[in-house]
């Protein structure tokens, strides 16, 4: 195999990190930058003094670039070379090399703010533009301050605007590493396809009929999509002549495929025959697949998308930008010229495709990230300049600190509260761990352990689908409950798991992924260590999770969920034909198609529920529903009464000024002393705090 471009820059590299605390690396993808620069400064003796992080925007990607690595450098993974993603820790003491989600050192930076183990980090992917790693470019340079002589940080990506990311650090240098990028030629379509799935099959099929030897890459929005291109592409091509066209292996390429299924598009093709490989928007730097000749491009990606005003998700498919479209092509030259293959026309390319990709800063919900920088409590961090590459807006920030206080998070003055800082110790989003904390204090943690950990492990009511499906199994029958929602049907598909000692065949006998099943007993164990580890109360947590019996309608633990969940609140209007739709803002709102929420045997709905997130697809539906009683929720609504925005996002400003106001007021009070003190105290620190928000809302 070729040398790969980054490793003839070797020796500049070594010199300019040696200058340089913040050195930026633009290179073509499949450069080199994932796999050798850790390798690099792991030769040049860099890891003498401390580990080398690798952090990426993708879990895929971390597991599949450290086993590479580890093979490369020809240690056991696990060991020398290792790996951390949530919920699953494949290093050692003597692991030098860490790949790693840029979420999962967030979190180890809580518990080690300089992150002392590490003596490089370095920043891969940033121009994927990720929540977590814009978040750690900001702290990235406040800790290349404090750590200048013993830190390096690296930052590595394909396309980014490094001007901008040098212009951050202030003035820190920037290394092109010229790529051998060969030319691509694109073809555009006239016109936009009807159906972008049928227009992708006919052009692979045409590829593959009449061009030379060269493997096709298909890019897709999402594993729905790829699985039924895979399924066409596969019956098609076993329909064609035989001896017409060479063999063809069709490969699929996406963020939840099994490990074993992903590393089959890193072996080379069999001679004589062509893979085509239909991926999503993660073959476009993150992972590299050789011998790709043609590319398919749709022009599209699948993305997630939050809107503050409304609280809702929306997961569109939209037009890729610009940057997105030249990287896919690039994918087509890497080894030899090669062709692109447009399914749009070459105007929509240059006047609808924006220059670049939204950051997901701009486009999620903030709350998780708000409590994270809250919970760092660094006397120089206020959240609303927190120095961000690009900051969000303030209304989504707004809606962060408003989700924040109804959770008790953080107090009226937006000061991050105990049961804050505990919330920011799990490795949950922050509705999730305010649940577990209320059951902790209601006595059913075990259960809400068991729905946390089997919502994290993605468990899907494959009961469902396969009711559709009649060569497969019966569904999953199981003693009421549903009535409850999904949560609950969730912890009794759990319980009755246990109850058949976690045997992987009652998994495949009730259609649920015993993969899946069992990451989820795994998860279940690891939060408990952790509630064990952060609560300073008594814990509820039974090694089994069976249950006294008798707690009726598992009251408690919808209510732990109500804590968490409360200002998600829809209630029931009306049910027919079977459309489960519920009111929700004065909208009407249905519950996900895959919800196991049920009627009772009067054929009612509950009256009120929680959902756990909002999403519009062809419609906004709920998803998860739990049932709640209203009279648990009107406390937490209640809370908004006395909220202050502006209150909540001063956090250690105002609670500051406060402060010294307040003392002020007291020396004065004392000073005068008499009579109606109390009162006057009131409405002095009453006028106080007008001024404060007066003189807040003329800066
Ligand atoms: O990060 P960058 O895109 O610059 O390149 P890389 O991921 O380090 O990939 C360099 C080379 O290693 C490419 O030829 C990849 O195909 C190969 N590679 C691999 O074979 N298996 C992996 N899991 C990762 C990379
Ligand atoms: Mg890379």
């Amino acid at each position: 195999m070729a040398v790969l471009p980054i490793l003839r820059f070797e020796d500049k590299i070594v010199e300019t990190v040696e200058k340089n605390p913040v050195v930026v690396i633009i290179g073509e993808t499949g450069s080199g930058k994932s796999t050798q620069l850790s390798q690099i400064l792991h030769r040049r003796g860099y890891t003498r003094s401390g580990a080398i992080a690798i952090t990426q925007p993708r879990r895929v990607a971390a597991v599949s670039l450290s086993r590479r690595v580890a093979l490369e450098v020809g240690v056991q993974l696990g060991e020398e070379v290792g790996y951390a993603i949530r919920f699953e820790d494949r290093t050692s003491a003597k692991t030098c090399i860490k790949y790693l989600t840029d979420g999962v050192l967030l979190r180890e930076s809580l518990s080690n703010p300089e992150l002392n183990q590490y003596s490089v980090i370095i920043l891969d992917e940033v121009h994927e533009r990720s929540l977590n790693s814009d978040i750690i470019l900001g702290l990235m340079k406040r800790l290349v301050k404090i750590r200048s002589s013993n830190l390096r940080v690296l930052i590595t990506s394909a396309t980014l605007d490094g001007v901008k990311v040098s212009k951050f650090f202030s003035g820190c240098p920037v290394m092109n590493i010229p790529g051998k990028l060969f030319p691509v030629e694109k073809l555009y379509s006239s016109e936009r396809p009807k159906c972008y799935i049928e227009s992708s099959l006919r052009t692979a099929l045409d590829i593959h009929s009449r061009e030379p030897p060269g493997d096709i890459l298909i890019f897709m929005t999402g594993k729905d999509d790829i699985d039924k291109m895979v399924s066409k592409l596969e019956e098609k091509i076993q329909n064609l002549d035989e001896g017409s066209c060479m063999d063809a292996q069709v490969l699929s390429l996406h963020g939840s495929l099994p490990p074993e299924m992903q590393v089959r598009v890193f072996s080379p093709a069999h001679p004589n025959c062509r893979r085509i490989i239909v991926a999503t928007n993660i073959a476009e730097t993150s992972l590299t697949v050789d011998g790709v000749v043609y590319v398919i491009d749709t022009g599209y990606v699948k993305q997630r998308q939050y809107n503050p005003s409304t609280g809702m998700y929306s997961l569109d498919v939209v037009q890729i930008s610009r940057v997105q479209a030249d990287q896919r092509a690039g994918r087509a030259g890497r080894t030899r010229p090669g062709k692109c293959y447009r399914l749009y026309p070459s105007k929509v390319y240059h006047e609808e495709f924006l220059d670049a990709t939204v950051p997901e800063i701009q486009r999620s919900s903030l709350a998780g990230s708000v409590l994270y920088l809250k919970s760092l409590n660094l006397p120089d961090i206020d959240i609303l300049n927190f120095d961000f590459l690009d900051p969000p807006s303030r209304e989504s920030l707004a809606d962060a600190l408003r989700q924040l206080y109804l959770i008790d998070a953080i107090d009226e003055d937006g000061m991050i509260t105990h049961v804050g800082r505990t919330m920011a110790e799990l490795p949950l989003e922050p509705s999730l761990s305010r649940t577990l904390i209320e059951a902790n204090e209601l006595g059913c943690l075990s259960q809400a352990l068991t729905v946390v950990a089997m919502l994290s492990a993605e468990i899907t009511h494959l009961s469902i689908h396969s009711i559709k499906d009649k060569k497969r199994k019966q569904p999953l029958k199981l003693p009421s409950g549903s009535y409850w929602g999904d949560h609950i049907h969730l912890l009794r598909i759990y319980e009755n798991w246990d109850c058949a000692d976690y045997d992987p065949a009652w998994c495949t006998e009730h259609n649920l992924q015993v993969r899946n099943m069992k990451f989820s007993r795994d998860v279940r164990k690891q939060l408990s260590q952790i509630m064990q580890k952060i609560s300073k109360g008594p814990v509820d947590i039974q090694s089994s999770v069976r249950q006294k019996k008798g707690e009726q309608e598992y009251r408690s633990l919808r209510k732990a969920l109500c804590r968490g969940f409360g200002n998600q609140l829809a209630e029931r209007m009306l049910h027919h034909n079977g459309f489960r739709t519920l009111g929700y803002r004065s909208q009407l709102v249905q519950v996900h198609p895959s919800s196991m929420l049920e009627t009772n045997e009067d054929g009612r709905l509950p009256d009120y529920v929680v959902y756990h997130e909002l999403i519009s697809t062809s419609r906004p539906f709920m998803r998860n529903v739990c049932a709640v009683d209203i009279s648990w929720v009107a406390p937490i609504l209640k809370k908004l009464e006395k909220m202050d925005i502006h209150k909540l996002s001063g956090g250690l400003e105002s609670e500051k000024i406060e402060q010294a106001e307040h003392k002020q007021l007291q020396l004065h009070n004392l000073e005068e002393s008499g009579s109606g003190r109390g009162d006057s105290m009131e409405s002095r620190i009453q006028a106080a705090r007008e001024r404060y928000l007066a003189r807040k809302a003329n800066k």
